[in-house]
């Protein structure tokens, strides 16, 4: 497929039904995993704008920065440890309308006001997670899960 991203506007469920397609088709033929995960994290950036896209890698029992879009951020979160921590605890998305009312929350940036972490699962076990941050308080709901979790079920690791 064509590198270029076709962005839409509209409501959020039409950029993402608009982008999901897309970005099976990028996947598509690339075994890569870096390659796959940093062209994820641009066309969510692209299509959506949000302040801070990315992933982070299990290893050796830590999170490690993986490919992303945005400023710069920590490298090694410990499980447990702040929304990225606790998601992969949990084995479960977590959504945070207000980081500042996220008891351990990890302010990469102070910028960052909403996010939703969503982990990344092959048989059971997680994996990874991605990270979307909004410099705006409120900014993810249950469509926000349905639509990221769909997208990080393309992963193939
Ligand atoms: N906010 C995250 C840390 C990662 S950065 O925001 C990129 C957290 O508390 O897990």
């Amino acid at each position: 497929m064509a590198e270029d991203l076709q962005i839409v506007l509209g409501n959020k469920k039409e950029q993402y039904q608009n982008l999901i397609p897309q970005i099976k088709g990028l996947l598509t033929g690339e075994p890569d995993l870096i390659a796959n995960l940093a062209n994820i994290a641009a066309a969510l950036k692209e299509q959506f704008g949000w302040f801070w896209v990315g992933f982070y890698i299990v290893k050796n029992d830590e999170l490690v920065l993986g490919p992303f879009q945005g400023p710069v951020a920590c490298t090694r979160i410990k499980k447990g440890r702040g929304v990225c921590g606790s998601s992969w605890e949990k084995a479960e998305t977590i959504i945070v309308t207000d980081v500042e009312k996220f008891p351990g929350h990890i302010a990469c940036s102070s910028l960052s006001k909403s996010e939703i972490v969503v982990p990344l699962f092959k048989n059971g076990i997680v994996w990874g997670v991605l990270d979307v941050d909004s410099e705006l308080l409120d900014q993810f709901n249950k469509n926000d899960q349905l639509y990221l979790e769909q997208i990080v079920a393309l992963i193939e690791l």
